[in-house]
């Protein structure tokens, strides 16, 4: 098997490429209003509560509707789990990351399609589609092979006259819970994880793009996927959610999303039900308020390049998005300057356009809340650039900036998940890692520095999951920056790492006398 490295980028200066774009999403827009059933066991089932996913740049069109699970169905889906585990387990993990080696292949064959998905679906521009359909391949191929490096276990010593081994085994069926704004590559990414290491899952994907991944449910069983080792139930948080988060026989949730959601599920989850015979384990990748630094000798086009496009790809809605820029006070006014003039050459439209950098939130809800912050924003600070919001087609807010915050201010503290960028200004080192570190989170971070005493300074005392030099603090590649944060981002379980499958799985240790 050829050694793992990450899916390319589709270069979109080539125009064979652009054409192909073009003729997937004139096939998806031929897709469009389609139903699709919630999948227990294999089974197709279509429930009359149904939610409808709609194109955030374009609140008329109906990407398709999908049938929604109630606490029944939820409960039909755990037993149909259940049965499944009983022979997924068995099977060989070479056996199971082939059906992931499958899926990656036949992804691959439909890059274009699944990413015109996204861009319909979430309101990625092209480029974000396509890196998000990229890391869902990556995710698969890492996993399968990550898989194939554990099977055997780990040698552990034996004495004389003793033989002992240390293996990993699945853990049961686990509950995956993605959100919107990454709703290829997380969803399929914490989904083949849990399945690769041979357990059995319930996927309730985001409800604002539960489409996307009624596609990728319908490829993994075009991949081979067993009956009953993957269930589909799109639903509401709250009730199968929470019924399932509860549930004696779960043994594991796999959560991505905000913090207010994962603290719930963290808290349900602690909590030993009737006729449970285990401590569920949670994986919990939460929010962000992820920071930019720029030092006093940093190269400034570089500083202001890496705010903007840390701050507004996909329109901020990214949890490692650079929602914080603090800088020098020797090159604030400069840096800042060059951020809002390239700010103001971004393309603010629809997504399904070739040239639009930057396309809509995902939807009112995320609107409203955002424009609320920009609203608290113009209290807190100096708007510079956009704060304007138009909702009259789709949810579309321009890339804002706002300068001269005080440290301590909402909009420095508070995830805001949307296109604003808070610009505060610090007197030296000293004074940047300390506004980095004072928020609740620590996802990501980046540094724009030429000094490396600074740059050694921050590796230690910058206290973040993922923390870049002198680029973005986005973009993070499966098996080359494995991915989750600390304090209130979550678990830090690190999303396509080295150890991550381990967290699906319990190791059991046997020694034989001779
Ligand atoms: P969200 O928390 O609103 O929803 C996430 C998922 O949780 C959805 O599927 C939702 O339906 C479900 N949910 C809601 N209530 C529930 C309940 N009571 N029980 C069980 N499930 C429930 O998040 P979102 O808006 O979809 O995503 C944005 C958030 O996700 C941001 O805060 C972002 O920072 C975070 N995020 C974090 C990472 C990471 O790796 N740390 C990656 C992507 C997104
Ligand atoms: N992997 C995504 C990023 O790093 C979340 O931006």
């Amino acid at each position: 098997m050829y050694p793992y490295s990450h899916e390319p980028f589709t270069n979109f200066a080539e125009e064979k490429n652009i054409q192909e774009f073009k003729e997937a999403l004139a096939f998806v827009q031929s897709q469009l209003g389609k139903h699709y059933p919630v999948i227990i066991g294999g089974e197709s089932i279509t429930t009359e509560e149904k939610m409808v996913s709609i194109n955030p740049a374009n609140k008329e069109e109906v990407i398709g509707m999908v049938s929604m699970a109630n606490q029944e169905l939820a409960e039909e889906a755990m037993q149909a789990a259940l049965t499944a585990f009983e022979s997924w387990k068995t099977w060989k993990p070479e056996h199971r990351a082939n059906i992931l080696f499958r899926a990656a292949a036949i992804l691959r064959h439909r890059k274009h399609e699944f990413s015109s998905y996204l861009v319909k679906e979430a309101g990625k521009p092209w480029k974000e589609a396509d890196a998000d359909t990229a890391e869902a391949i990556d995710f698969l191929e890492f996993y399968a092979r990550q898989m194939l490096s554990i099977k055997e276990g780990i040698p552990v010593q034996s004495r004389f006259g003793e033989f002992n081994q240390y293996s990993y085994i699945p853990l049961g069926v686990g509950i995956i819970i993605s959100p919107f704004n990454f709703p290829l590559a997380i969803m399929a990414g914490t989904t083949v994880a849990a399945i690769v290491t041979g357990n059995t899952v319930l996927l309730k994907p985001a409800n604002s793009t539960p489409i996307v991944a009624a596609k990728f449910v319908e490829l993994m069983h075009e991949a081979g996927i067993p009956n009953g080792v993957l269930n589909f139930v799109p639903g509401s948080g709250s009730q199968i959610g929470d019924y399932l988060v509860d549930h004696s026989k779960t043994r594991f949730v796999s959560f991505t999303g905000s913090r207010e959601v994962g603290c719930r599920i963290y808290e349900r989850a602690a909590k030993v039900n009737p006729g449970q015979i285990w401590l569920k384990r949670v994986i919990a990748e939460m929010g962000g308020k992820d920071t930019v630094v720029v030092d006093h000798d940093a190269d400034l086009d570089l500083a202001a390049a890496s705010i903007v496009y840390s701050a507004f790809g996909y329109s901020g809605q990214k949890c490692s998005a650079g929602s914080r820029a603090v800088v020098h006070q020797d090159v604030y006014d400069v840096v800042l300057e060059k951020a809002v003039a390239l700010t103001k050459t971004l393309t603010l439209g629809n997504p399904e356009l070739e040239d639009t950098y930057m396309g809509p939130v995902i939807d009112e809800r995320s609107f409203k809340k955002i424009m609320n912050y920009i609203e608290i924003g113009k209290e807190e600070g100096r708007l510079m650039t956009g704060g304007e919001g138009d909702e009259s087609k789709g949810y579309f807010i321009q890339p804002t900036i706002f300068a001269d915050l005080d440290e301590n201010a909402r909009l420095m503290k508070e995830e805001i998940f949307g296109p604003v960028v808070t610009f505060c200004k610090a007197q030296d080192f000293n004074h940047m890692m300390k506004i980095a570190n004072n928020t609740d989170y620590g996802l990501t971070g980046a540094l724009i520095s030429n000094d490396c005493e600074n740059i050694e300074r921050a590796r230690e005392e910058f206290h973040v999951g993922n923390l870049y030099f002198n680029r973005v603090c986005t973009g993070a590649i499966v098996g080359y920056q494995p991915f989750g944060g600390f304090n209130m981002s979550g678990t830090d379980s690190k999303a396509g790492g080295p150890d991550y499958l381990l967290l699906h799985m319990q190791a059991k240790t046997t020694s034989e006398m001779l």
